[in-house]
């Protein structure tokens, strides 16, 4: 339980690939709508409880670039609990500010006016950032990153006192962090994965380049704050090491002590 998670060691930021809700519901005999109106409330839960434990962020996998590919019902479904979900007094309650990445020019026009409705409620609140991917992937957010870059380059070179070498050192790995749809946050410290695919689909491609990976076999609707702590509890069994040695960690470590 939470008491025994190293309170000062607790991830600044978890990302989420909420997974599972279809196969939740089907093994209930019910629709796989019935699964996705069960993980709002998860996502309900496991938010408070992220703030409760002081998570900075929390970025949640709601609704990829591919599952526009998925039957149009369910996408309804989707839409219209994103719709719903989006109470303002849920975030208020727990001092919460709300982000979106995505391509959200595809969802409907009402999602896309309560979605902005709600970045501008929250947007004084400072527990936690809460951010939801919708219509996203990283392929399209690195795609429109290169594009974004490109046209600054462009503009630049109009300009003939730039030489092609300045003009090539835009591209940096900053430039590009900053071009991407996350450019307001750190990059994922933990990525949880439920529902027990052992995969990515692509979800933050770039931004999980050091983070700690964690898969489990519970469906998202039954995930609970108890699963949430296994996951940081792992998370903190493990040394980071971005590319040194064991020693030089701990000695660092103990530097800083
Ligand atoms: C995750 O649950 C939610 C979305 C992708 C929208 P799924 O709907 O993928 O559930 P499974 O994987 O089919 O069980
Ligand atoms: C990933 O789940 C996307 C979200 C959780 C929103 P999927 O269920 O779409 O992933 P795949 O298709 O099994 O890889
Ligand atoms: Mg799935």
């Amino acid at each position: 339980m939470a008491e025994e998670l190293d309170k000062t060691r607790v991830p600044q930021h978890i990302a989420i690939i909420m997974d599972g809700n279809g196969r939740w519901a089907t093994e209930r005999n019910k629709p796989r709508s019935y699964g996705h109106q069960a993980g709002v409330d998860t996502v309900r839960r496991i938010t408070s409880e992220c703030v409760r434990l002081g998570v900075k962020y929390l970025t949640l996998y709601t609704f990829s670039t591919e599952n526009w590919n998925r039957p149009v019902d369910e996408i309804s479904a989707l839409m219209g609990l994103v719709l719903s979900s989006l109470e303002d007094e849920i975030f208020m309650k727990n001092n919460v500010r709300f982000q979106v990445i995505g391509d959200i020019q595809r969802l409907p026009r009402e999602v896309q006016d309560k979605l902005r409705e709600t970045m501008k409620h929250t947007s004084r609140n400072s527990a936690m950032t809460m951010v939801v991917a919708l219509s996203y992937s990283s392929r399209w957010e690195i795609t429109k990153a290169c594009k974004a870059i490109t046209k600054e380059i462009l503009a630049k070179s109009g300009n003939k006192s730039i030489s092609k070498d300045e003009l090539a050192n835009l591209i940096t790995e900053e430039n590009i962090n900053g071009h991407l749809e996350t450019a307001f946050m750190p990059d994922p410290d933990l990525l949880i994965r439920t529902g027990g695919e052992l995969r990515i689909s692509n979800y933050m491609l770039w931004q999980l380049a050091y983070s700690e990976l964690y898969f489990c076999n519970t469906y998202w609707p039954d995930f609970d704050e108890n699963d949430l702590h296994k996951a940081i509890s792992s998370f903190q069994n493990r040394q980071r090491r971005f590319g040194r040695t064991e020693k030089q960690v701990e000695n660092e470590k103990q530097d800083t002590e």
